[in-house]
């Protein structure tokens, strides 16, 4: 848990300086909501680990991507490609095609990197529980084509991604 938190702490207050600038990261929501990952059946979590290191997290389940981040020394080097391939091989797999995502409506570099990934924004918007509370919205990935042979093509051969349920 706590190196889940860490991760994410490290990955989204890069890429949201501009929206919690002045204010302190939300440990606690993110802490709350991995708990309640960790705490679902339904819910799957896997890490992105480098040479002993955690670079990278993702949570999914029921066809939402609930947590997803790279640490930001591993931004731009195709880990977040990777580890999203993972995802979407492993999801498929399960019957449970990751297919929906909210994310910050100011997460610029994230969501050039779900377009690029074929993910639409949706007119769903809603509210985040914690200050300053920005805007969050909804993406949807259309579900055709062969996604294992889409997942295939973003793997790197390197990548080492490992199941975990509350050890970490
Ligand atoms: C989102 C994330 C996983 C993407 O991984 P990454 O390694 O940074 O992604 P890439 O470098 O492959 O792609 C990022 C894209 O954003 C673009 N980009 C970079 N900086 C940008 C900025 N400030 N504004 C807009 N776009 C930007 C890149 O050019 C690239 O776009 P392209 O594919 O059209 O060239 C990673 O940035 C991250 O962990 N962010 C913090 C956590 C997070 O926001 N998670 C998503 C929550 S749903």
């Amino acid at each position: 848990m706590h190196a889940l938190c860490g991760m994410e702490r490290a990955a989204s207050g890069t890429a949201l300086a501009h929206v919690f600038a002045g204010i302190a990261f939300p440990y606690g929501d993110v802490q709350a909501r991995w708990q309640l990952v960790l705490d679902d059946p339904s819910a799957e979590v896997i890490v992105d680990e480098l040479d002993g290191q955690l670079v990278g997290y993702a949570a999914y389940g029921d066809g939402w991507l609930r947590h997803f981040g790279v640490v930001p020394e591993h931004w731009g080097s195709g880990r977040a490609q990777a580890l999203y391939a993972a995802v979407l091989e492993r999801a498929t797999a399960a019957g449970s095609p990751t297919s929906h995502l909210w994310v910050l409506v100011d997460n610029h570099r994230a969501h050039a990197f779900y377009r690029r990934l074929g993910w639409h924004d949706t007119d769903v918007r809603e509210q985040e529980t914690f200050p300053p509370y920005p805007l969050k919205t909804q993406l949807n990935r259309p579900l055709s084509g062969d996604q294992r042979s889409i997942a295939a093509d973003l793997s790197l051969s390197e990548q080492r991604h490992v199941s975990v349920r509350g050890a970490v």
